[in-house]
């Protein structure tokens, strides 16, 4: 997979510099193009010759040549990449680079890079363990970046603990599944639901919940970086989309969002309602805000929403897999089993309420799969993000 792949690796002054040596050749044996950029105290690990004859390039560590003037731009080289890696990451640049720290070439082009970014420090253990690092590596988490967890073993120091660079045999592998996971969507069409609706009252009231639509927003991220078409049929939310292969069509109400369901689903192969739908409406929705001097509390008389879910799966083909969420607050496996197959679901996601770090809003969430083939899988609790590729995996397994 990594054939062609454009991989900018990124060198910081640590003593498992020299295996960056290493993980270099690896690279280019497996038909990569690399370019590697160094910070200036790297240099006093492993000399930039050593990493030019390897890559074929010339080494990147400066702004610029200082005998010619030749300016080195950060920008196109984090355009260029289809990947960087930083290995070793020293806590100093895993701190640079979580809080925006540009005084170096690496540090600039990470801040300029698209492409993914995978990271895998090596430091001492007391280094590794301290609150400062450890909280670095959770904002790098936050921006999406990939931490190649370092392994537990002898280190410099001869003291034995967590921190050794993760082998560059293993930093390989890694990027190629990588690679290999982001095109196992390709040619697909998704369509997803997401956030809650709104049901008008008057131009002012509505009924809704506090569905936040982060869940079905991080499926979307995740099957577009899987190479995967998505479309997200939103109701209202304050989330945007990063990944242009993302179309979002913004509706309000239940039957919006059913009508942009219904046109949508027949060209697509893999639906996910996520959306939390108003169950009821109201019956008469009034021109005019409803005023409240002169007038007896109104009594508004509501009617049951279409069951999205339940309308495509009435419509679904044989090659279609159609998902949908439960939210639970009792009965949880029961109920849950009862929608995958009043709704003919392929599968269901399955959150409980009384699970701490579920449910909506949350940046987390805790989830069991149940598949019609009948799986049970139970999962623990996870960024949304982290969740949203546990779903697709299993929906590729359908
Ligand atoms: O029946 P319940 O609302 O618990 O079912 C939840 C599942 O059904 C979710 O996947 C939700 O997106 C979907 N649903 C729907 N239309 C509705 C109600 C729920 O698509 N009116």
């Amino acid at each position: 997979m990594l054939k062609g792949k454009h991989i900018v690796l990124g060198i910081t002054g640590g003593i498992a510099a020299y295996k960056s040596a290493y993980l270099l050749r690896l690279l280019i044996k497996a038909g990569a193009e690399v370019q590697v950029v160094m910070t200036p105290a790297a240099k006093e690990f492993i000399t930039p010759v050593t990493l030019s004859a390897l890559s074929g390039k010339p080494v990147v560590s400066e702004f610029f040549t200082a005998n010619t003037g030749e300016w080195h731009s950060h920008v196109d080289l984090g355009l260029w990449a289809d990947a960087m890696v930083i290995a070793p990451a020293t806590a100093s640049t895993i701190g640079k680079m979580a809080n925006g720290v540009a005084d170096n070439m690496l540090v600039t082009t990470y801040l300029s890079a698209k492409a993914p970014v995978f990271v895998a420090p090596a430091m001492d253990l007391d280094m590794m363990a301290h609150p400062s690092t450890c909280r670095n590596l959770q904002l790098l988490k936050s921006y999406g970046n990939h931490i190649i967890e370092p392994a537990t073993g002898e280190l410099a120091s001869h003291l034995v603990g967590k921190g050794r660079m993760e082998e560059p045999e293993n930093i390989v592998k890694i990027l190629d599944a990588f690679f290999e996971k982001s095109q196992s969507l390709a040619g697909k069409r998704v369509l997803i639901t997401a956030g809650p609706t709104y049901e008008k009252i008057d131009p002012v009231r509505f009924i809704g919940n506090y569905s936040s639509g982060k869940m079905g927003y991080a499926i979307a991220e995740e099957a577009a970086s899987r190479g995967a078409e998505v479309t997200v049929v939103s109701g209202p939310v304050s989330l945007s989309v990063s990944n242009p292969a993302i179309k979002v069509v913004k509706i309000e109400s239940a039957k919006q969002m059913l009508d942009a369901c219904a046109e949508r689903f027949p060209s697509s192969d893999i639906a996910v309602m996520c959306a939390a739908v108003a169950d009821y409406a109201p019956a008469h929705s009034s021109d005019k805000k409803i005023k409240r001097e002169g007038h007896d509390a109104p009594v508004i008389e509501l009617v049951k929403n279409p069951d999205i879910a339940k309308t495509l799966g009435g419509m679904k083909r044989k090659e279609q897999v159609l998902v949908g969420f439960a939210l639970e607050t009792d009965n949880e496996e029961v109920n849950a089993q009862g929608k995958l197959s009043s709704k003919r679901l392929d599968m269901i996601v399955l959150n409980s309420l009384r699970d701490a770090g579920a449910g909506f809003g949350t940046d987390t969430n805790k989830v069991t799969i149940y598949t019609a083939d009948g799986r049970r899988l139970p999962f623990d609790v996870k960024s949304k993000a982290e969740v949203a590729s546990d779903i697709l995996d299993t929906i590729e397994s359908l």
